[in-house]
């Protein structure tokens, strides 16, 4: 016997996706949440146009699922684009730069492409800012935001945000829920 509890929130609209370009833009530990979304996307690539990691972190040696993610850069179905603020060590032959500085070698076409971001505050922030500039539409930047849960079944109100509770009606928001809930990020 198996028992399961919240939270029972979304997940990422890979339906509306399909048929789309996808961006994952993700900065430190938000690797974590969209490593699933970008392993789903490559696993079903006919279903999906040209898909875009770009994921920045303060050291190379600091980024999660490093080994994995170097490996998949020579894939021809995927621009995997990894960065680090710096490397101290020396033994990085990747992008040294912040996450923003890999807008400049990823080919993305806006008008149909997804967006998926995931990172802290700063990351937020600096993304979402480029990706109005680049005229991605709002009801097209997905965010994974978490927040501290308790009961996970939205009873206790701990990961509430506003009127709205990360357990039950996310993780997962587009940008057009944060400008209603800019508490949000
Ligand atoms: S954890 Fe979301 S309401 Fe309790």
């Amino acid at each position: 016997m198996v028992g399961i509890r919240g939270p029972y929130g979304n997940g990422f609209p890979i339906d509306r996706i399909e048929g789309h370009d996808l961006l994952i833009a993700a900065g430190g530990l938000g690797m974590a949440p969209l490593r699933s979304l970008l392993w789903w996307t490559l696993d079903h690539q006919e279903r999906y146009g040209r898909v875009t990691l770009m994921y920045g972190a303060r050291q190379p040696e600091t980024m999660l699922f490093r080994d994995e993610l170097v490996s998949l850069t020579g894939r021809s179905d995927l621009d995997c684009l990894l960065t680090g603020d710096e490397d101290p060590g020396g033994e990085w032959s990747g992008h040294i730069g912040l996450l923003p500085s890999l807008f400049d070698h990823a080919r993305i076409e806006p008008s149909r492409t997804f967006a998926a971001v995931c990172g802290p505050p700063i990351v937020f922030h600096i993304i979402l800012e480029k990706l109005l500039d680049l005229g991605f539409t709002k009801d097209r930047i997905l965010m994974s935001l978490e927040r501290r849960m308790k009961c996970g079944v939205g009873k206790c109100g701990h990961c509430s945000v506003g009127y709205r509770y990360t357990c039950v009606h996310g993780p997962i928001f587009t940008y057009w829920d944060a400008i209603n809930l800019p508490e949000l990020v």
